[in-house]
C-alpha cells in the first residue's frame, strides 16, 4: 500500500456517481480518526494539508504520520496540498512526496491564474503528481485566504472549459455557493446546481471539486454551545445538497470545519463533565472517535464512497 494520486479515484468516482472525501489534517489524532473511518468503510481517501497545517505541525511530521497511517492501516491514501498559494509551496510539496497539489490562483485575473496554474501543472506532471486549480471565488476565511461575501464570484462555465483546456489541470474547484468556515449562509442555504450542470456538460468526464463543504451538524453546534463558548449563527451546506453534487460531476468534497466541530464539541464535553481531568489522552482519544464517527457517516450517507476502495 502506498501514497497514490487521485487519478484513479476520480475516474471511478465520476463513473460511479459518488465523491471522494478530502479531509484536512493537522495532528495525529485527526489523521487516525479519518483513516480509521476509511478503513471501516472501505472508502477511498484524500488527506489534505493546508499552509496553516504545515506551519502548525511542521511539514515532515504530517507526511511521516500519513506514511505511518498507510503502513498501519494497509490502505492507499492520496496526500494533497490544500490551497497552495504560489508555485514555490506547490514545488516544495511535490518534492516532499505529496501525490497531489492545489494551486489556488482564484484571486488573480483569469490570464494570471492560467499562467500560474500552467507552471505548476508542468512541474507537477513531470514528477507524476496531479494538480487541482480553482476558478471563481468562494466567500469565507482560512488562514491564508480571506474573501468577503461581496467579492465572491461564481465560476463562469465557458471560462472553466477554456481554463481546463489551456492549463491541462487534473481537477477544478468551482464556486457555486459554498464557502469556507462555519458561517456559510445567512438565510436559506442554496447552491447553484444549474451552473454545476452547465459546467459538467462543457467538461464531460472531468472531475470537479467542491470546497467549503462542511454541513455544520446541529448536534456539534449544540454540544459546543452547551459546554461553553457559543457559536451563534453557524450554518453549513445541507447534506442532501452535498449528496446531489456527489452524484453529479463533483468527485472531491472538501471537509475541514466539521472535523474541528466534532473534535472540539467532544473535548468540551469531556472536560466540562470531568473538570479534574488533565491527561490529554482522556480527551484527545474521545475526540479521535468523534472524528471517526463523523467521517464514516459522511462517507456512507453523504458522499456515497463507502465500499468503493
Ligand atoms: O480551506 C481551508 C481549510 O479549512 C484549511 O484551513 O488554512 O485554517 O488550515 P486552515
Ligand atoms: P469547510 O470549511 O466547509 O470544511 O471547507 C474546507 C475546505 O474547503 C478545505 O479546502
Ligand atoms: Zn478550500
Amino acid at each position: 500500500m502506498s501514497l497514490v494520486t487521485s487519478k484513479e479515484m476520480f475516474k471511478k468516482a465520476y463513473e460511479g456517481h459518488y465523491a471522494v472525501g478530502a479531509f484536512n489534517v493537522n495532528n495525529m489524532e485527526i489523521i487516525q480518526g479519518i483513516v480509521d473511518a476509511a478503513k471501516q468503510e472501505n472508502a477511498p481517501l484524500i488527506l489534505q494539508v493546508s499552509a496553516g497545517a504545515r506551519k502548525y505541525a511542521n511539514p515532515i511530521y504530517l507526511r511521516k504520520l500519513v506514511e505511518a497511517a498507510i503502513e498501519d492501516s494497509g490502505i492507499d491514501i492520496c496526500l494533497h496540498l490544500d490551497h497552495g498559494e504560489d508555485f514555490e509551496i506547490c514545488k516544495q510539496c511535490v518534492d516532499d512526496g505529496f501525490t497531489s497539489v492545489m494551486i489556488d490562483g482564484s484571486k488573480y485575473p483569469f490570464e494570471e491564474n492560467i499562467a500560474l496554474t500552467k507552471r505548476v501543472v508542468e512541474y507537477a506532471h513531470s514528477k507524476g503528481v496531479v494538480v487541482e486549480a480553482e476558478l471563481g471565488k468562494l466567500a469565507g476565511v482560512e488562514d491564508a485566504v480571506k474573501v468577503n461575501a461581496k467579492d465572491a464570484t461564481y465560476t463562469d462555465p465557458d471560462q472553466a472549459k477554456e481554463f481546463v483546456e489551456r492549463t491541462g489541470v487534473d481537477s477544478l474547484a468551482i464556486a457555486i455557493g459554498t464557502s469556507h468556515g462555519a458561517y456559510k449562509f445567512k438565510g436559506d442555504p442554496s447552491l447553484d446546481f444549474e451552473r454545476l450542470q452547465t459546467i459538467e456538460k462543457l467538461l464531460p468526464n472531468f472531475p470537479l471539486v467542491l470546497h467549503g463543504s462542511s454541513s455544520v451538524p446541529k448536534e456539534f453546534v449544540d454540544l459546543c454551545n452547551k459546554y461553553g463558548g457559543a457559536i451563534p449563527g453557524a450554518a453549513g451546506v445541507p447534506e442532501e445538497m452535498l449528496k446531489r453534487a456527489s452524484q453529479m460531476g463533483v468527485c472531491k468534497i472538501n471537509i475541514d470545519t466539521d472535523l474541528r466541530l466534532a473534535m472540539t464539541a467532544c473535548i468540551r464535553q469531556v472536560l466540562v463533565e470531568n473538570p479534574a481531568e488533565f491527561d490529554p489522552r482522556k480527551y484527545l482519544g474521545p475526540g479521535r472517535v468523534a472524528i471517526k464517527d463523523m467521517v464514516a457517516h459522511k462517507m456512507r450517507d453523504v458522499l456515497g464512497c463507502s465500499g468503493k476502495r
